[in-house]
């Protein structure tokens, strides 16, 4: 499918989007469902054959129903209500914007957001997101294969400090902090705790402790969260850029001055022509 064209028309429905999304995660308190949603779309990039990635094809049955998104319908549900109103924009787009509002209204990192990502509808096959049973070499490898580093690794699964998981949609149950609907450093605090009873740890969350780069990350976090944050956010926004090249407002503006310039000279050239046949005409009377 075809790049939306990213003009100030573009850039208003952005805003507009960003406003219906806030008031609607606010309302529903689903924050941490489309965080996951957020994730599951981009989560799924292979750099090597460019393909997966934030392209909104998560909207497709075939891919929705793959067991790593159970659960997942009520996210796009609630997005189809914001892409009603705001046809223009891609799902692609509008999922990742969903993303950075839920971190944003739950007190985390504000992150710049950069329109512009094509749709797919082509789902990659099951199997490309991480799976909650296994440890580090498994992490890494499906971060690897995203380009994604170690810092990103453990950065990102701080994504983990809203929600909770449900029985019936991973088998795993319960949340990670007290307060599953506030953005704040407490999931590394609490997996550093040996007594954090009543909340979850996945095996890939306790797999953060178990590799020294990893680790020596976790422990920065859980004493600093103004570092988690900032990481957080540059992590974030590397998720939801894989395969995207955005279209700078500089590129726009070019555009624009550029077209306006072949006018210009177009119009120029017909006056001269104009002028220079009327003479002849007028010559040869
Ligand atoms: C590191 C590998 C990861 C694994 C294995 C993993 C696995 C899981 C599992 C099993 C659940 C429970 C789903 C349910 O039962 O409803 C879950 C929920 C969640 N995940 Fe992850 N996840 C990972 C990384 C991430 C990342 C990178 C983010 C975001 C940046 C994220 C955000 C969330 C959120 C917000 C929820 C809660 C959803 C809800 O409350 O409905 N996860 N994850």
């Amino acid at each position: 499918m075809a790049k939306p064209i990213v003009d100030a028309e573009y850039l208003k429905e952005i805003e507009k989007a960003r406003r219906d999304l806030r008031a609607l995660i606010s309302s529903k308190n689903c924050a941490p469902i489309m965080l996951r949603l957020a994730w599951h779309d981009a989560g799924t990039y292979d750099a090597k054959t460019k393909t997966g990635g934030p392209n909104g094809s998560i909207r497709n049955e075939e891919e929705y129903s793959h067991g790593a998104n159970n659960g997942l319908k009520i996210a796009l549900d609630f997005c189809e209500a914001v892409k009603s109103k705001h046809p223009k924009i891609t799902y692609a787009d509008l999922y990742q914007l969903a993303g950075y509002v839920a971190v944003e209204v739950t007190g985390g990192p504000s992150i710049d957001f950069v329109p512009g990502r094509k749709d797919s509808k082509v789902s990659p096959k099951e199997g490309r997101l991480p799976d909650a049973k296994q440890g580090v070499p498994h992490l890494k490898e499906v971060f690897y294969r995203m380009g994604l580093s170690n810092r990103d690794i453990v950065a990102l699964s701080g994504g983990h400090t809203l929600g909770r998981a449900h029985p019936e949609r991973s088998g795993f149950d319960g949340p990670w902090t007290k307060e599953p609907l506030k953005f704040d450093n407490s999931y590394f605090v609490e997996l550093l705790n040996d007594e954090s009873e009543g909340l979850l740890k996945l095996p890939t969350d306790k797999a953060l402790l178990d590799d020294s780069e990893f680790r020596r990350y976790v422990e920065l976090y859980a004493k600093d969260e103004e570092a988690f944050f900032k990481d957080y956010a540059t992590s974030h926004k590397k998720l939801s850029e894989l395969g995207f090249t955005p279209t700078s407002p500089k590129t726009v503006k070019d555009s624009t001055v550029l077209v306006q310039s072949a006018v210009g000279v177009a119009v120029a050239a017909a006056v001269v022509v104009l002028s220079y046949m009327y003479e002849v005409r007028k010559r040869s009377k």
